[in-house]
């Protein structure tokens, strides 16, 4: 029997509160993680910070140009509904603060459904399975079938490896790395790549092949993340983004900024996230301002994280 959601008292929602999504990067893996292989993420601590308060369930994210009501017919309205009737929210608006463009291949949909889920359990000190069951309610609205890594990296934080099977696991590394993640400007829907990529293998069994070569190559990349053998993964990085151009879910954008982070002195690159736009990062040790540089003269945005190091006592 399902348990009924609880249900925040009306003098409760007279209180603000908060709840932050990590923004998340995959480093290896993407579109083989859907197959049942393991990817290697990491949450960045540039994400989506939710602010709600007593109202009449407005959503509005500023950055995105997005003001809603959950009573409207889109993703997001839809998506933020879910989060509401699984929690048993109601009377609240929701404000969000989006350091990270949507449908960039950085999680956005996901950092904003933990972010107003959190925001909206901390009234009712909702359980976390039951904050689970939200989110993974407003990801389903958003991706279809997701494979539910996005979520575990918006909710976790940190590096860790991803499969259907196991879900998340903390992945130790000897040292933390610096990320340039460089935005294409193209949002694209993660839904409709994932289509074509199916599309592609049934229709062209060695394409399949592909997949499981992107799962060696993760495999691959556990000891060079846990030893923080960076110039291995950096050429890892190399090689999953041709296995990605062979799925054809690469852009004459993310090429170019692939090509433009090689030549400013990265030790790899590659596309990240469902591709056919959205976002690529490169590991540049020593270069990362000249990678940044360089993108942006050619009018690309970028930032530089910093992901993995010693877990923290
Ligand atoms: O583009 P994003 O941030 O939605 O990442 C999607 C990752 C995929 O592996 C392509 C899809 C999935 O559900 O895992």
């Amino acid at each position: 029997m399902n348990a009924k959601p609880p249900t925040p008292p009306d003098d409760i929602t007279d209180r603000l509160e908060s709840g932050f999504g990590f923004g998340k990067v995959i480093l290896l893996g993407e579109h083989a993680v859907v197959y049942g292989q393991p990817a290697i993420a990491a949450g960045i601590t540039t994400g989506i910070q939710a602010v709600t308060t007593k109202g009449t369930g407005r959503i509005s994210v500023p950055a995105w140009n997005l003001e809603t009501n959950i009573t409207a017919d889109t993703p997001v309205a839809r998506a933020v509904a879910a989060i509401f009737t699984t929690l048993g929210a109601q009377k609240l608006d929701v404000t969000c603060d989006a350091q990270i463009p949507a449908g960039s291949g950085l999680g956005s949909s996901a950092a904003l459904s933990v972010a107003i889920t959190r925001a909206i359990s901390n009234y009712s000190n909702a359980p976390v399975a039951l904050q689970a069951k939200a989110i993974i309610a407003a990801e389903s609205i958003f991706h279809d079938t997701p494979s539910g890594i996005d979520a575990a990296a918006a909710s976790q934080g940190g590096l860790g490896v991803f499969s259907r099977a196991t879900g998340w696991k903390p992945l130790a590394s000897s040292r933390g790395f610096e990320l340039c993640v460089g935005l294409t400007g193209v949002s694209r829907q993660t839904a409709t790549i994932v289509q074509a990529v199916k599309q592609l293998c049934d229709r062209t069994p060695v394409a399949r092949r592909v997949i499981d070569s992107l799962g060696d190559v993760t495999r691959t990349g556990f000891d060079a993340v846990a030893m923080g053998d960076i110039d291995t993964l950096g050429r890892l990085f190399d090689v999953a983004h041709g296995l990605l151009c062979a799925l054809r879910v690469s852009s004459p954008e993310l090429d170019a900024m692939v090509h433009m982070a090689r030549g400013a002195g990265a030790l790899g690159a590659k596309l990240t996230g469902a591709g056919g736009g959205g976002a690529v990062i490169a590991l540049a040790p020593g270069h990362s301002a000249r990678v940044l540089a360089t993108w942006k003269q050619a009018g690309f945005q970028g930032f530089v994280t910093t992901v993995g190091g010693p877990a923290k006592a």
